[in-house]
């Protein structure tokens, strides 16, 4: 029987030189495409809260909604989305975030989280950690209790766990890759 690693690390696509020269980008859509990949993974993320009280799962546009739905359903808690800026319809709440090369912003609505509730949040790859750094923001601004943040891929070089956890964020990852 494959171990959950090798499930993982089989089941993610590695395409060289994209999107830029030099970058080797991981690909989980053929994570997400593998049934047996796709529930391992979900299950993984999910088993350290299983019967605990988890409000809500924070997940970040794009590919951390995939996983986030997924893992509040299996929780039965909600499901707030983290959008990138002007997709969503209501008022919101927003935060500028740093990219590899520059800056973007990403918002919530203004009432997706009520002040104590205990969130995760979820997304596929920490890399440098701005992205989810943002999300904490936004999170913590709400009065979130953020339980822990939870990814796929650990890319440990570019930093990104050790980002969150300067913040007091406990981050848990399920497969690792060297180099960027
Ligand atoms: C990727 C990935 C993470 C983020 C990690 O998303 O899905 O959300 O980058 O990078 P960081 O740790 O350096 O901030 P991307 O912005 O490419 O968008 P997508 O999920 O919509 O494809
Ligand atoms: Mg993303």
């Amino acid at each position: 029987d494959q171990t959950l690693k090798e499930t993982l690390l089989g089941s993610i696509r590695t395409i060289p030189d994209y999107p830029k020269p030099g970058i080797l980008f991981r690909d989980i859509t053929t994570l997400l495409g593998n049934a047996k990949a796709f529930r391992r993974a979900v299950d993984e993320l999910v088993h350290p809260y299983a019967g605990m009280k988890v409000d809500q799962i924070a997940g970040i546009e794009a590919r951390g909604f995939i996983l986030g739905g997924a893992v509040a359903h299996q929780l039965s808690a909600g499901f707030v989305p983290i959008r990138k800026k002007g997709k969503l319809p209501y008022d919101t709440v927003h935060v500028t975030y740093s990219l590899e090369y520059g800056v973007d912003e990403m918002e919530m609505h203004k009432d997706a989280i009520t002040s104590g509730q205990k969130v995760i949040l979820v997304d596929d790859l920490i890399a440098t950690g701005g992205t989810a750094e943002g999300a904490v923001k936004l999170l913590r601004g709400m009065g979130a209790d953020i339980i822990a943040a939870c990814f796929v891929i650990d890319l440990p070089d570019l930093g990104g766990r050790k980002k969150l956890e300067d913040l007091g964020v406990t981050v848990r990852t399920l497969v690792e890759f060297e180099g960027h």
